[in-house]
Formats: C-alpha cells, sequence, structure tokens
C-alpha cells in the first residue's frame, strides 16, 4: 500500500479543525466505497486505508492521550481506542474480501463499517473535541496542535521509484 498524503492535508487553525476538516474527508470516502464497484472500489478502498491510517494515528498518538491527560477523560479516551480497533477490524476483512475477490458480501459490510465509523466521528466531535476545548488552557491547546502539525509534517514523504 502506497499512502497519498496529499488526500489528508492538515488544514484549519486548531487541532480540533485539522480532524473535522480530516473527518470530513473520510466520510465523503465512506460514502464513495459504499456506493462504488470494480475497479473504483479499489481505489476508494486505498485511499480510504491511507486517510485512516493517518488520521487515527495522528488521534491514537496525541490526541486521545491529551483527552486522557489533559481533559481528565480515561474513560472516553479509552472507549475511543476500543472504537478504532473494532473499526479496524471491519476494514481488515473489507480489504481482505477484495484481495480474495470475495465481493458477495461487501456491499452489506461497507454499509456496517460506514455507519460504526460515522457513529465514532459524531462521538468525537460531540463529545470528545468540545470536553478537551473545555478542559484545555490555552496554552494546552497551542501545544496539541502544534503536536498535530509536527506528526503531520513528518508523515509527508516522497516516494522514489525503485
Ligand atoms: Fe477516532
Ligand atoms: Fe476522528
Amino acid at each position: 500500500m502506497q499512502i497519498d498524503t496529499t488526500l489528508l492535508p492538515a488544514r484549519g487553525n486548531d487541532a480540533a479543525e485539522i480532524l473535522r476538516n480530516d473527518h470530513n474527508v473520510i466520510k465523503s470516502l465512506l460514502r464513495d466505497l459504499t456506493t462504488a464497484s470494480g475497479a473504483q472500489r479499489q481505489r476508494v478502498m486505498e485511499q480510504l486505508k491511507g486517510v485512516l491510517t493517518i488520521h487515527n494515528a495522528t488521534e491514537e498518538n496525541l490526541v486521545y492521550p491529551a483527552l486522557n491527560k489533559v481533559a481528565d477523560s480515561k474513560m472516553e479516551s479509552d472507549h475511543l481506542y476500543h472504537e478504532t480497533a473494532e473499526a479496524d477490524v471491519l476494514l481488515f476483512e473489507l480489504d481482505s474480501m477484495l484481495k480474495e475477490r470475495d465481493s458477495s458480501d461487501f456491499g452489506a459490510k461497507a454499509e456496517k463499517f460506514q455507519k460504526a465509523v460515522l457513529a465514532h466521528i459524531d462521538e468525537e466531535e460531540n463529545k470528545a473535541l468540545p470536553r478537551l476545548a473545555e478542559n484545555a488552557d490555552p496554552e494546552k491547546a497551542r501545544a496539541l496542535t502544534e503536536s498535530v502539525r509536527e506528526f503531520r509534517n513528518a508523515l509527508h514523504f516522497e516516494t522514489t521509484a525503485v
């Protein structure tokens, strides 16, 4: 898998805005995944895997720890890690189906995956991020934004042909 990092630029004035913009890209790809077929389905799947790898790594390395330590919400943080792991299983199953050319169940599973990720995004946008915003003083908020930008910049790489 080659990750196209240009699909997910870190856009926004703070960490929450960057994540919300990521979510919009993810939502749009999820819509495409449930409607595409054939080679297009394969393409969307590759893009979605890349985008989720970058987005989830940002949250798991920085945002969920901040939710735990800055917003003092270990339960919410643990819950979001757990949901991400569950969604990863569905994504793995979808990817395996494509690789094994067994697409009989793909549509139903893609919709299940979409539903799970949309619920997770909803929880982040309506519970976790507001809680983090409430509890982070300006210095902590600035530090988190800086860390998210650094992290995302570190993931931008040029690939060279071998
Ligand atoms: Fe998440
Ligand atoms: Fe997210």
